[in-house]
């Protein structure tokens, strides 16, 4: 298959996404570390992915667990030093996987030395390496920050600061100060963060909120969001016009990418970028470049996140999202993230089955959660154990991130083998029974279907590199054919929990329920390949 040998290895490979607080302990602190990620290499190698994305490593106060950076070229103490990192990247490139870090450009933490010297005062050389502006005073002379915007995280996206008498631009948390790209200096250095890693040895990053690092200049205020309702975080209430999707920042990210092509051309050896965008189709395209200006490999595709469980509704919006990809563009899929709630408390197990075999069959390269291969559900977290921002700043919303973050659960033993501590964040409560160790050895379970299905996808180029056609279905079931070259397979999903008829044909590969597929019928929450 010569076509399949000339797609880079990121177009072909699926990605597991490892938040690195909750992988594997080693130290008994009850935080996960990278010495307990080498340690657990074993796991991720035989599930059947290619390549890891680490979320961030880097030294943090954990305001927002790491994605407050105060060293870009570091290690956080808590998950060990650059020793470790260089140990855990060999090992990965030992098993012939991918390691990818978390950048996060937009904002660093209010306790890296940069914004230390940017606050000390109005005329140190770093003052504009951030965002910093006068009050604007009302009729009254009180003071105002300078303009209306609304962090994501809710409230003011402006901080004042007393000392200086300015106030400094947060998208998130206060203590997460937003770095100002226009600053060339800045900028220089923060290439040269990226150089740092790559020269060590990096296969690419998922760049965070790329979609936010330049704000408009003057910094108008946003426009008002007409359908804006109270149930909804603050952030929406206004649209994020001025502050997101500058020109600019899709001229850095082409810079990024330069950068990245740099470091490896080869199909093998090139080096990924992987942008975290939330834009409409149009615009999020746009994050693909020109086949001339590059930009990033993938711009994150969080649609089946977004979308109602429903197969009129994904049919629409694959189709949508497939025809709107520029000619040089390259699908991408997930169905869970830290950020999400988890698939399986969204639309129970036994759809998260079917959603396991969506992610892996459609066209474009899938990324997958820690965590999402156990089906792990809701998990309960008593007041006193919460600990994500996000739900302190909106509490009422229940929007809290830590369901999706608590400790990967390794076997029945004391702390499910995460820790010999309590876990920062609980334990899903059935980990005694829902653990890698008993899923491994039941042929029924998820990681068992997840395995399977990640098999199948090396073994068939038409489900890793192939075309796809969507197809017309019975009410409730998404299918389409995935063919290269001689082969092609069709996929029918019930996307109900009721039997639909349907006169299937053709050699069943792979069903969700694990049992043979019964002639003339799609059964509840079955999922099947055909070739
Ligand atoms: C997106 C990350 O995924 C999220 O966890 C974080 O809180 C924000 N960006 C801010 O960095």
């Amino acid at each position: 298959m010569t076509q399949h040998k000339e797609h880079p290895w990121w177009q072909r490979g699926v990605i597991y996404q490892i938040y690195p607080r909750s992988f594997q302990d080693s130290n008994g602190d009850g935080v996960g570390d990278l010495a307990g990620i080498e340690r657990r290499l074993d796991h991720v190698a035989s599930l059947g992915v290619d390549a890891i994305w680490l979320s961030p490593i880097f030294p943090s106060p954990m305001d927002d667990f790491g994605y407050d950076v105060a060293d870009y070229c570091g290690v956080e103490p808590l998950f060990g030093d650059l020793a470790a990192f260089d140990r855990l990247l060999a090992a990965v490139h030992a098993r012939g996987l991918k390691l990818l870090l978390d950048f996060v450009p937009n904002h660093s933490s209010d306790r890296h030395p940069w914004f230390l010297e940017s606050r000390s005062s109005r005329d140190n050389p770093k003052r504009d390496w951030y965002i910093w502006r006068d009050p604007a005073p009302d009729a009254n002379g009180e003071r105002h920050p300078p303009n209306n915007w609304i962090s994501d995280f809710g409230g003011s996206a402006w901080e004042w600061d007393e000392a200086t008498g300015q106030y400094y631009l947060h998208a998130f948390l206060p203590s997460q100060p937003d770095l100002n790209w226009r600053n060339p200096e800045l900028k220089r250095a923060m290439m040269d963060v990226l150089r740092f890693w790559l020269d060590r040895g990096m296969d690419g990053f998922r760049i965070d909120v790329l979609w936010h690092i330049v704000k408009a200049e003057g910094l108008p205020d946003n426009p008002l969001n007409p359908e804006w309702t109270p149930d909804r975080t603050q952030r929406d209430q206004l649209i994020q016009l001025h502050s997101t999707d500058q020109p600019e920042a899709h001229a850095i990210s082409a810079e990024f990418r330069q950068l990245a092509d740099r470091y490896g051309v080869q199909p093998n050896d090139q080096r990924v970028l992987i942008g975290e965008i939330f834009l409409p189709n149009e615009r999020h395209a746009r994050w693909y470049g020109t086949p001339d200006a590059p930009q990033v490999h993938l711009p994150f595709n969080f649609q089946l996140i977004e979308n109602e469980w429903n197969a009129t509704r994904l049919q629409t919006m694959i189709a949508e999202y497939e025809a709107s990809l520029p000619p040089h563009g390259w699908p991408n899929w997930v169905i869970g993230s830290h950020d999400a709630p988890r698939i399986a408390a969204r639309i129970g197990e036994a759809q998260a089955r079917v959603a396991m075999m969506l992610l892996l069959t459609l066209r474009g390269t899938p990324t997958l959660y820690q965590g999402d291969e156990l089906a792990i559900g809701e998990v309960p977290i008593p007041p006193d154990r919460i600990r994500d921002p996000q739900h302190f700043r909106q509490p009422t919303l229940n929007i809290g991130r830590d369901r999706s973050r608590t400790p990967i659960p390794w076997d029945a033993s004391p702390h499910a083998g995460f820790s010999t501590a309590e876990p920062w964040l609980p334990l899903n409560p059935d980990w005694p029974t829902r653990n890698v160790a008993a899923q491994e050895s039941d042929p029924a379970s998820m990681r068992t279907l997840t395995r399977a299905l990640l098999q199948l996808r090396r073994q068939e180029p038409a489900l890793s590199i192939g075309a796809m056609e969507l197809l017309d279905a019975p009410e409730g079931v998404l299918a389409y054919h995935r063919h290269a070259g001689e082969q092609r397979l069709t996929i029918w999903l019930n996307l109900t929990s009721t039997d639909i008829p349907l006169d299937w044909k053709g050699t069943p590969l792979l069903s969700t329920l694990g049992s043979e597929p019964q002639p003339g019928v799609l059964r509840a929450d079955e999922g099947l390949i055909l070739a």
